[in-house]
């Protein structure tokens, strides 16, 4: 807990902040397993809100797993704290007026619902970002898959750790089913509305 601390707002109160940078800050979580497409899918939708004159960030498991997260494994416990740290990344970017993108893994539940928690309604957004594990694996991008089967690396998550799809996510994205493309379409149009003041 922390103790003896006072944090203080900004003079400038978030929607004030929304109309000088003429957009609604939302976040647009991804999950998926490893190899689903979110990281793609994120940094395509992250150019696109660039391209249309919006201010957009993504956060990317992998890339915060090289920095801020670079102490945690793939433990629940690690996980947890990784997604914890995610959803601070979040508020931060969040209260700076940006629309965040995230592509976590983020395989529970209770994480991405205590993120959720912490945003207004309507300000989160959970795209399910689905593809079949098969599909994954056949993929097999980063050669993970084939070394978790041989039992290379521990807690891979749809092999020997949970993936927990969410139940009522705002947006699915079937991205085995239809190209980057397609899939960045299907999410740019649902989010378009949201993004603005
Ligand atoms: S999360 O579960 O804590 O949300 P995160 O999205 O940050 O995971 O990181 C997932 C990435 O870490 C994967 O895309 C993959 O490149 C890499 N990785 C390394 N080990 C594992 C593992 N045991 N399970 C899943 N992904 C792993």
């Amino acid at each position: 807990m922390a103790e003896h601390i006072f944090p203080t707002d900004s003079l400038i109160g978030l929607n004030d902040r929304e109309v000088l940078m003429k957009q609604k800050s939302v976040v647009i979580w991804l999950t998926g397993l490893s190899g689903s497409g979110k990281s793609t899918l994120g940094r395509a939708l992250e150019k696109k809100l660039l391209d249309e004159g919006y201010i957009a960030f993504l956060l990317d498991g992998d890339s915060l797993r090289n920095g801020l997260n670079k102490d945690l494994g793939f433990s629940i416990e690690d996980r947890n704290e990784n997604i914890r740290r995610a959803g601070e990344g979040c508020k931060l970017l969040s209260n700076a007026g940006l629309i965040v993108i995230t592509s976590f893994i983020s395989p529970l539940r209770q994480q991405r619902d205590a993120i959720r928690a912490q945003f207004k309604k309507g300000c989160f957004v959970e795209v399910f970002v689905n593809a079949s594990l098969e599909v994954c694996e056949s993929r097999d991008v980063k050669g993970l898959y084939k070394k978790a089967r041989a039992g290379e690396i521990k807690n891979f998550t749809g092999i020997d750790s949970p993936y927990e799809q969410p139940l009522s996510p705002e947006l699915i994205i079937e991205s085995d089913k239809f190209s980057e493309a397609q899939s960045l379409e299907k999410l740019y149009s649902f989010i378009q509305d949201l993004v603005k003041v």
